[in-house]
């Protein structure tokens, strides 16, 4: 595990680079549609590739879950999977904005092991293995300290996979009770912020493995909460997912209970 993290970390600031070469030249990259609301470029299948073919060719019988390539031959047999996306946030990317990020995390055994985020617009590194801690370019990150929604923002996040029942009554309830709310097109980099201290909590109906499972983890290490994502099948179908500060957990999951009862599937 050790080499998988630090393999991980360098990954994700290779293809970060290498991303971010595209963002430049963003203008000249043709777009194809996968769904409403839902682009895809040039720049994430190749930084997908340099992922894929980089831990291939370092852990050959390791499994593989990325968004744009799909599940390697064995997922579930066992062995561990690295679940990526190569880059959260492809709206805002096409459109200029600078809220995306690389986001690779590895999963054994239905327990996230690694999960490391890079964002090469700020050059943040945050990194978690289960056990040790989270850390944004090398330096610890304290526990979240927010108990109330007034205390700052709260990320969220909404697609079209969605039903907007699933969406809108938990933010008029964040909205009651003196929340106020972000959604900066990247829910990993959201899940980051929070292990940060930046966030106060996170929640979005459904979302897919690659977009959380490295956000998750860093939550956790940096010692908040999170919803179990990875029940009832949530590496394949995605899951509704949540995050928060440890004290706000209550309230949080209170208001969870109030607005949405069931997780969402698309
Ligand atoms: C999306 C972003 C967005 C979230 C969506 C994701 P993409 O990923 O994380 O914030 O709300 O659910 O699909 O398409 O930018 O990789
Ligand atoms: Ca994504
Ligand atoms: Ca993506």
């Amino acid at each position: 595990m050790d080499a998988r993290y630090a393999l991980a970390q360098d990954l994700a600031r290779e293809a970060g680079g290498l991303a971010y070469g595209y963002y430049r030249r963003r203008h000249e990259l043709a777009v194809e549609n996968k769904g409403l609301q839902d682009a895809v470029s040039v720049a994430d299948k190749k930084t997908e590739d340099l992922i894929r073919s980089r831990i291939a060719t370092r852990f050959p019988d390791d499994a593989f879950l990325g968004e744009e390539s799909g599940a390697s031959e064995g997922l579930l047999d066992g062995r561990p999977i690295w679940v990526v996306d190569p880059i959260d946030g492809t709206a805002c990317f096409l459109n200029g904005m600078p809220t995306w990020c690389v986001s690779i995390a590895l999963v054994q055994d239905g327990t996230i092991e690694l999960g490391v985020i890079y964002d090469p617009n700020v050059d943040e590194l945050y990194a978690a293995r289960r056990g040790e801690g989270t850390f944004l370019n090398g330096v610890r990150q304290p526990v979240p300290s927010a108990k109330a929604f007034s205390d700052g923002l709260f990320g969220t996040g909404f697609s079209h996979r969605s039903p907007t029942g699933d969406f809108v009554p938990f933010l008029s309830g964040l909205l009651e009770d003196g929340g106020l709310f972000l959604r900066n097109g990247s829910g990993a980099l959201m899940l980051a912020y929070v292990a940060a201290g930046r966030l106060i909590g996170y929640f979005e109906p459904h979302i897919n493995s690659w977009d959380s499972l490295a956000g998750l983890l860093l939550v956790r290490e940096a010692g908040g909460w999170t919803s179990d994502f990875l029940a009832d099948d949530g590496l394949l179908r995605g899951n509704l997912c949540a995050a928060s500060a440890p004290d706000l957990a209550p309230a949080l999951r209170a208001l969870l209970a109030k607005t949405v009862p069931q997780p969402a599937r698309p």
